[in-house]
């Protein structure tokens, strides 16, 4: 495969590797671990109890066999469903087999941290805080609580292991506030004149725009660049795509083909 411009970009398995496996749960971050990712992103919400759980959707009713609002159940409720076998159901002539119940289980934001703990290779987190600005500040309270359980809320500056992501320019700032050295990423589908001048909002330093933005306004990610700003692209699962990132020589694209852009980008 080539490139017009040799770069190493980050591939980043967007809720594991969730073309595979089903999203969010152990056997999709297992999957995404064993294909070689060199991070993992995650959205993260709050129970009722007052976890951290990986889910993408205010409610549970699309990934499991649950109904309700995350913020309405308790984690004891959410452990009691089965967040695997929606997953393919629609063209598989028998149920998929995610392995033990813990594969396809809710799965904490706490024992993901603990699998990237005992993955035995450097492995990167991005964390998004979904709907953030209804808990006022909880989320963010609760997060950074966590991650100074495992000391990753103090990191050197630029050495990093863990980032936290947001469409909420509020939850960054109050993540930037209380941990000033965890770098943030500001998520963006919409091209803005702040964003056409390059800026971020606050003291965040990296850039999220969707590969929307990307194809249609490349001149945004320069000014980005220009700035000082890196930027990580989201969700990028086609080769035109990644092959237009590599040219513009973005630090890392989100994914939930780990493993086809490792092998796009000649790195299997
Ligand atoms: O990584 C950013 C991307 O995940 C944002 O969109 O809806 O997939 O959380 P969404
Ligand atoms: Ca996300």
């Amino acid at each position: 495969m080539t490139h017009a411009r040799q770069h190493t970009i980050q591939v980043v398995a967007h809720r594991g590797a969730s073309e595979d496996a089903p999203e969010h749960t152990l056997a999709a971050y297992m999957k995404a671990i064993e294909d070689g990712a060199d991070a993992l992103e995650c959205d993260v919400r709050l129970t009722a109890d007052g976890h951290l759980v990986c889910v993408h959707d205010r409610r549970v009713d699309r990934t499991s066999n649950g109904r309700g609002a995350v913020s309405a159940l308790e984690l004891a409720d959410l452990a009691a469903l089965d967040f695997g076998t929606w997953k393919g159901r629609e063209d598989a002539t028998e149920s998929p087999d995610w392995g033990d119940r813990e594969y396809t289980s809710v799965l904490t934001l706490e024992r993901l941290l603990e699998l990237v703990a005992d993955a035995g290779r450097h492995i990167e987190l991005a964390i998004e805080t979904k709907h953030p600005t209804r808990w006022a500040g909880q989320v963010e309270d609760r997060l950074l609580q966590l991650l100074r359980r495992f000391d990753l809320a103090d990191p050197a500056p630029d050495a990093s292991p863990v980032r936290v992501m947001s469409f909420s320019a509020r939850s960054l700032q109050r993540i930037e506030a209380a941990a000033p050295t965890l770098p943030t990423v500001y998520l963006t589908q919409f091209v803005t004149p702040r964003l056409k001048d390059g800026r971020l909002p606050g003291t965040t330093r990296i850039a999220g725009p969707s590969i929307r933005i990307v194809r249609h306004h490349p001149t945004v990610v320069l000014r980005l660049q220009q700035a000082g700003h890196q930027v990580h692209v989201w969700t990028v699962d086609d080769a035109e795509d990644i092959e237009l990132c590599a040219r513009l020589g973005v630090e890392a694209i989100i994914t939930n083909r780990p493993k086809q852009v490792l092998s796009h980008l000649g790195r299997l």
